[in-house]
C-alpha cells in the first residue's frame, strides 16, 4: 500500500515542520490546505504560470470583498493568493475574460482597472479592491449596442477564433480612451502585449484605426452640438 507520505514530494525538506522528519504527514498537509483557503486542484492550477501561493494567512485577512466590476459593486470571498481572472471568471461568472497562458505573456485575460488595460491573470484580486474594473462584458450599452471599438473589430475581420478578441479589444479601448486619435504605429505599439494565435494583427489594427476614426467623430459631433 502506498506510504501518504510518499505522494507529496512537491514539499520540499526546508518546508517541513520541526519534528517531523519523515516530512508531513497526510493529515498536516490537508490542515494547511485548509487553513489557506485553497483546495489541491487550485495549487496546482496556480503553479501552473501565476507566482508561487503566498503562505498560510495566520493573521487573520478580510477575504470578502467588495469590487467595483463593470459599474456595479459585487460583493465576492477572495482567497489572499488569488488572481483576479480567477475571481472574474469562476466567482463573478465574467468569461468574457479568458485565461491563455497564465503568465503574463499572451494578453487574452486583459481587462482595465481604472482604465488601464492590466493582465487579471497577473494582479492578485485584494491589490485592485478599490478600484474600477471593467471587463469585455461591461463595454456594450444598456441597449446592446456594441463599443465602437467591437463593432469596428467585427467590420474588419478581426476575430478568427475570437479566443484573443477580449483581450485584444480591451486593450484597444484602453488605449483610445488615453489617446483617441493615435497614430498607425502607435496604435501597433500600444497592442503589442495581445498576442493573436490566428494572426489576425492586420485586422485588429484596422480595427483600431476604424474605431479611432468613429471615436474622434463622435467627439466631434458631440462638441459641434454642446
Ligand atoms: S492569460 Fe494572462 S497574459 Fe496570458
Ligand atoms: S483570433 Fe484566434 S487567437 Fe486571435
Amino acid at each position: 500500500m502506498t506510504d501518504p507520505d510518499t505522494v507529496l514530494p512537491t514539499i520540499s525538506a526546508r518546508e517541513r515542520p520541526a519534528g517531523a522528519p519523515g516530512g508531513w504527514s497526510r493529515r498536516e498537509f490537508i490542515k494547511g490546505v485548509i487553513a489557506s483557503s485553497a483546495t489541491v486542484s487550485s495549487v496546482s492550477y496556480f503553479g501552473a504560470g501565476c507566482a508561487a501561493p503566498l503562505p498560510a494567512q495566520t493573521g487573520g485577512v478580510e477575504r470578502l470583498l467588495s469590487l467595483q466590476v463593470n459599474g456595479q459593486t459585487r460583493r465576492v470571498d477572495v482567497a489572499p493568493n488569488e488572481t483576479l481572472a480567477t475571481t472574474l471568471r469562476y466567482k463573478l461568472g465574467l468569461t468574457g475574460t479568458k485565461i491563455g497562458c497564465n503568465r503574463a505573456e499572451c494578453g487574452a485575460c486583459t481587462v482595465l482597472i481604472d482604465d488601464m488595460n492590466h493582465y487579471a491573470c497577473s494582479t492578485l484580486t485584494h491589490r485592485v479592491r478599490d478600484k474600477e474594473i471593467t471587463t469585455v462584458e461591461g463595454l456594450e450599452s444598456a441597449d446592446g449596442t456594441l463599443h465602437p471599438v467591437q463593432q469596428a473589430f467585427i467590420d474588419e475581420l478581426g476575430p478568427q477564433c475570437g479566443f484573443c478578441t477580449p483581450g485584444q479589444v480591451m486593450s484597444a479601448v484602453a488605449l483610445l480612451r488615453s489617446n483617441p486619435n493615435p497614430t498607425r504605429a502607435e496604435a501597433q505599439r500600444a497592442m503589442s502585449g495581445n498576442l493573436c494565435r490566428c494572426g489576425a494583427y492586420d485586422h485588429y489594427l484596422n480595427g483600431v484605426m476604424r474605431a479611432a476614426g468613429a471615436t474622434t467623430m463622435t467627439a466631434s459631433v458631440d462638441g459641434g452640438e454642446g
